[in-house]
């Protein structure tokens, strides 16, 4: 095969073919679909070990640019490669998939907004206004206690704090371990920045201690971990589990932990760290997404200092500091005692909704157990992505556990609902229907089968 039916790609390493192949995708010359050469026939073309454009490959697949499906070959990803979270668009069906929080629980900004205004803030000065660094400093002490000294830093959102923190410290390839299943957006940075994404399985009490020894046997440069709330999952971590993972890190003082707290104010459940007194570059961020909205599209991070500085090189002014509007409006509104109350309220609503359902179910025969956080997430004994097939045909767009996988896994046989802000009569509706689907989908199937 000659050069053009490869479509132009060239390269002698694995990595000089994924930059030719990338580069054939920035510019238009290959499009979302196409398929590329088998391995064997470019790597007989290119005169190079078929090992080499495997690993092309590994590199592009990794990096979310290509797909590869089996006996389908390897295509060009479409823009997308992993789901996001928030509204389908172009949908007429009810979204139950969102994992947005209910607006009417986001507390009004009206009155903080009229006490906020101050002084213009000009290049040059502090990018952290001051008093919300003392009010976010005692915040995050309080569970720090046993980490060492500490700096704090403003990014707009904790996804934006996840990237931050990876490019500061890793460079392409570089193996990160996610909890499997994960967070939309954590998998999707991950990918775009060109890591490797090495799965650490999640159960009831968070990530295993098995799946985190052997991320770090892989040689992982950083984890990222949700204490609380695990999205999808809704596990939070033991306070046994999180000294077990502790033990662990301990040889490993310099894989960055990067914690996720992004549930914090609104969490049931207390906060257990993975960050020990001796481990060297960590990170706990808290966004305030979850409790004042996704549009206030701020995080607070604390890290160890060395981290906390290279975050700081990329937030210098002038370039990308978060607004002191938005810095004065979270503060107004976290320390005003109304807003604080309204903030418990709806953390124990959400519980109360999420419990509600998971009841709803289990009277139906699906047990269901909530964890804490905005979605609840639920075993089926069939395959997710039949009973959303079906959820479809009675008007409800829900997501399957898939789109949250890290590993090439098995069809998922969970459902992640986000049905907090459903009212009683939509709940028993979508139960009923939830219920139904799988009945149907039980009674095609062989017994012992999951289909
Ligand atoms: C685990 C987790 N982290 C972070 C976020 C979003 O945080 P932010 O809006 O601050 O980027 C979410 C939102 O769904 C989340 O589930």
């Amino acid at each position: 095969m000659n050069g053009d039916m490869n479509h132009g790609i060239s390269g002698r390493t694995a990595s000089e073919i994924a930059d030719s192949l990338r580069g054939l995708v920035e510019r238009g010359m290959l499009r979302p679909g196409d398929p590329l050469p088998p391995v064997r026939t470019l790597a007989e073309s290119l005169g190079v070990n078929r090992n080499t454009t495997v690993a092309a490959y590994r590199q592009l697949t990794q990096a979310g640019v290509v797909v590869t499906r089996g006996r389908g070959g390897t295509r060009v990803a479409h823009r997308s490669p992993v789901a996001q979270e928030g509204f389908a668009a172009d949908t007429v069906l009810r979204d139950v998939g969102t994992g947005n929080p209910d607006p009417d629980l986001i507390p009004d900004p009206s009155k903080a907004l009229q006490s906020m205004a101050g002084r213009p803030v000009l290049y040059g000065e502090p990018v952290i206004d001051p008093d919300l660094e003392s009010w976010a400093r005692s915040w995050m002490q309080d569970d720090l206690g046993s980490a060492g000294p500490m700096r704090l830093t403003i990014t707009s959102g904790a996804a934006d704090a996840v990237e931050r923190l990876l490019a500061q410290s890793l460079t392409r390839d570089d193996a990160v371990a996610l909890e499997d299943p994960c967070f939309l957006a954590s998998i999707h940075t991950v990918r775009l920045g060109g890591y490797r994404p090495v799965p650490v399985p999640v159960d009831d009490e968070g990530m295993t201690v098995a799946g985190l020894r052997d991320a770090l046997e892989q040689g992982i440069r950083a984890v990222v971990c949700t204490p609380r709330a695990q999205n999808p999952t809704g596990a939070s971590l033991s306070a046994q589990r999180a000294a077990e993972l502790r033990d662990v890190l301990a040889d490993h003082p310099y894989v960055l932990v990067i914690e996720d707290d992004h549930f914090s104010l609104l969490s049931q459940r207390p906060f257990h760290s993975l960050i020990g007194p001796e481990h060297r570059r960590w990170a706990l961020i808290r966004s305030v997404s979850k409790f004042l909205g996704p549009d206030m599209c701020l995080a607070v991070t604390a890290s160890d200092p060395d981290t906390a500085e290279r975050l700081a090189m990329r937030l210098t002014p002038g370039t990308t500091w978060v607004s002191h509007l938005l810095q004065r409006l979270t503060l107004a509104l976290v320390t005003d005692p109304g807003v604080v109350a309204a903030i418990d309220r709806a953390g124990a609503r959400y519980a109360a909704r999420n419990a509600a359902f998971a009841r709803r179910l289990t009277a139906r025969g699906i047990a269901a157990e909530p964890g804490d956080g905005l979605n609840l997430w639920v075993a089926l004994p069939v395959t997710a992505r039949t009973v959303t097939d079906r959820l479809m045909r009675r008007g409800w767009l829900a997501r399957s556990g898939d789109e949250f996988l890290v590993a090439d896994a098995a069809p998922s046989d969970r459902l992640r609902l986000t049905v907090h802000d459903l009212d009683d009569d939509d709940a028993e509706q979508l139960a009923d229907d939830i219920a139904a689907a799988v009945d149907a989908l039980r009674e095609r199937l062989a017994p012992g089968q999951v289909g």
